[in-house]
């Protein structure tokens, strides 16, 4: 009998050995030897009948120490594997505060977008509040407030989508000056961004771009006052050193009317192939405000005076970042539009 324990203990010692790598497996080896049950210790026990009666007190006894020496031997390695394993824990979630963060990707705004904000910034700066219109216009707002009747040839400017005959997606964002100027009194200063719609597709004209419009009505609006508000705008976007020319143009709702030219930003002036040679580049059309569109409106036009802009958003951040082709600003090709970070 004597045998069976030291084997037993031997078996408990290689059993440790080989196969305790885990609180687990030593907790499985434990119920091997010390489970209530069907652990071998505790089947010594049921031997005991076949002893004699003599021997059975000294092998109770030997059994007794055999089963506390295990019990210490398994409390202590599942100490160890505690510890091994709360040692493996904290090393792998070791954290080395000092090493570099992984580089995030950081966004930006749609080019459109940012120059949008720009602008806003230039002419809130100048005292500007903004005015948002709605993309369905009514005849009315988009053309016949704005001095161009149903026959008049100034219709044909631009390509419009009719979405009924008294209902269409405004082809302008002059609308707004109609909106506001029956909405307030002057004095007025509003900014109008927003999208317009027109039939017409090519390098540099999409079916769907964006406007700027401005509107100044107050008393003794001239071209002088247009000029100034114009040449803060190109050198804010443009650069110190621009400077604008106003040259005579026709648009129904103003009169006069002018093309804007900036000085070419590229040469300074000299002529290159942005600016065709010329030294000047066409940004914008503008002009006073016709007295039949300030009257439209029910204002005084020998009381009052206005000017008014129209700024394409998409041309003025094309010439701004050297796009060559508008489509490039709405493909959503981010290879592009990452390069574009203005703000
Ligand atoms: N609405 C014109 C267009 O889309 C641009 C324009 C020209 C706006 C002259 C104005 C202006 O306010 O005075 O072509």
């Amino acid at each position: 009998m004597n045998e069976k324990l030291s084997q037993i203990r031997q078996s408990i010692l290689v059993g440790i050995e080989k196969k305790a790598t885990s609180r687990a497996t030593a907790f499985e080896l434990r119920k091997q030897f010390l489970d209530s049950k069907n652990g071998e210790i505790g089947q010594l026990m049921k031997e005991m009948k076949n002893l004699a009666a003599e021997d059975r007190a000294e092998f109770g006894k030997q059994v007794n120490e055999l089963k506390k020496w295990a019990t210490e031997v398994f409390e202590d390695l599942d100490k160890k594997m505690k510890e091994k394993e709360l040692e493996f824990k904290y090393q792998r979630e070791k954290i080395d505060v000092t090493i570099d963060a992984d580089a995030q990707e950081k966004g930006n705004l749609h080019p459109i977008t940012q120059m949008r904000n720009q602008l806003i910034d230039v002419f809130a700066g100048m005292g500007f509040t903004i005015y948002e219109g709605t993309e369905i216009e009514n005849d009315y707002y988009n053309f016949t407030a704005l001095n161009t009747p149903a026959d008049h040839p100034a219709r044909d400017m631009q390509d419009t989508f009719y979405l009924s005959p008294e209902f269409l997606l405004r082809t302008q964002t002059s609308s707004g000056q109609i909106h506001v100027m029956e909405n307030s009194k002057p004095p007025i200063k509003i900014l109008s961004p927003g999208k317009v719609f027109r039939s017409d597709d090519d390098a540099t004209h999409s079916p769907m771009f964006t406007q700027m419009e401005g509107l100044v009505v107050d008393k003794k609006i001239t071209l002088c006052d247009l000029k100034g508000m114009l040449d803060n705008f190109v050198k804010k976007i443009y650069g110190e050193d621009t400077t604008t020319r106003l040259r005579p143009s026709y648009f129904p709702f103003t009169e006069p009317s002018v093309e804007v030219d900036v000085s070419c930003f590229e040469c300074g002036g000299k002529g290159c192939k942005l600016c065709k040679g010329t030294g000047w580049i066409e940004i914008l059309g503008a002009g006073i405000v016709n007295k039949k569109v300030l009257e439209n409106c029910g204002i005084d036009s020998e009381e009052y005076s206005g000017l008014a802009f129209g700024i394409g958003i998409e041309r003025t951040a094309m010439l701004k970042y050297g796009i060559n082709n508008i489509k490039l600003l709405f493909e959503s090709d981010l290879n592009v539009l990452k390069q574009i970070d203005d703000n």
